[in-house]
């Protein structure tokens, strides 16, 4: 794998380095810092010409700092001749903003997509996009991995099928749920939540299954304010649950939600480590589960022009 080369900018260095330690590979080194005014500076230091370069970056807060870093490593590579630019966006901001809900908006997804292409990359590795149809705004590859596997196997035999019930927070995630619950081999309970479009507040509004005396473990895709799963996680409770847990791809822990959290009735969260792992966010309730490998293994596939959907058979 002479030819293939991975940077990174400062929204999760630690991802790629655990990335490019399982591929037996260093990164390149690159400059990604700022000039005195603010504008972001980015400086490969190292010759790109003719290789494969993926570039690591999330778009996680500061979101529009790590967007901009992003576009610009794309740019300089472009302009340096690499043969081939793959976005490794392990969490894709912007996402949630993906069609005109009222009148007067921006589809910042879409936006967002026209930017990534325009820099210069030829093709998006991702995980869990927040909607899938967001692949179609890109008119390049898109590896939308999914990270369900990794967090189900970071609570399989720890509770047992008999004992758990795997909870969708809201319908449109009912799938991903379900795919846990085939692994877990447990039930399925789905929650009916709405979303206040004024001021962002969740309410539930119905809950079909069976979660008496079980041990609930909530599937999401993204934790912002925490909103979802705490509304969720009552109304599990109030229906005499005995413990929930919940495992979400995308911890962002934004506002107060570590506060909310703790506060409500639930008893555990894992994440995965497409965000940055704050300081600030060391909760005791927290855990971290990784996916180092699942994305040094695709970039390795790529690389290759080998099949990345058979890495999840099932799908
Ligand atoms: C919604 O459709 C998503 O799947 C998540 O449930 C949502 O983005 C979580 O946001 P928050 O933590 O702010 O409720």
């Amino acid at each position: 794998m002479d030819n293939l080369k991975i940077i990174t900018g400062n929204s999760n260095p630690d991802l790629a380095e655990e990335i490019v330690s399982k591929l037996g590979k260093e990164l390149t080194q690159t400059t990604v810092d700022q000039f005195s005014d603010g504008e972001v500076h980015v400086h490969v230091q190292e010759t790109v010409r003719g290789a494969s370069v993926f570039v690591v970056q999330s778009v996680a807060p500061p979101i529009n700092k790590s967007l901009m870093e992003l576009l610009l490593m794309i740019d300089a590579l472009k302009r340096a001749s690499a043969k081939q630019i793959a976005a490794v966006i392990p969490y894709y901001g912007y996402a949630r903003q993906d069609r005109k809900q009222t009148g007067r908006v921006p589809i910042s997804a879409k936006l967002v997509a026209n930017l990534i292409s325009t820099a210069g990359a030829d093709r998006l590795l991702t995980v869990d996009l927040h909607a899938g149809q967001i692949q179609g705004f890109f008119d390049i590859p898109v590896d939308n991995l999914r990270g369900d596997p990794v967090l189900a196997e970071s609570i399989e035999n720890k509770i047992s099928p008999e004992e758990g019930v795997v909870v969708s927070p809201d319908v449109g995630g009912a799938k991903r749920a379900r795919k846990v619950s085939q692994k877990l081999n447990m039930p399925l309970a789905i929650v009916e939540k709405k979303r206040d479009s004024e001021n962002g507040n969740v309410e539930v509004l119905n809950l079909i299954g069976e979660v008496d005396c079980k041990r609930c473990i909530i599937v999401d895709d993204i934790i912002s304010t925490g909103g979802t799963l705490t509304e969720v996680a009552d109304i599990l409770k109030r229906r005499g649950c005995s413990r929930v847990e919940a495992i979400c791809t995308h911890g962002i822990f934004a506002d107060d939600a570590l506060e909310s959290i703790e506060s409500s009735p639930i008893d555990s969260v894992t994440v995965t480590n497409t965000i940055k792992r704050e300081k600030a966010i060391e909760a005791d309730f927290i855990n971290y589960t990784s996916v180092g490998k699942l994305f040094a293994e695709t970039i390795k596939r790529i690389y290759k022009e080998k099949s990345v959907s058979t890495l999840f058979p099932h799908s």
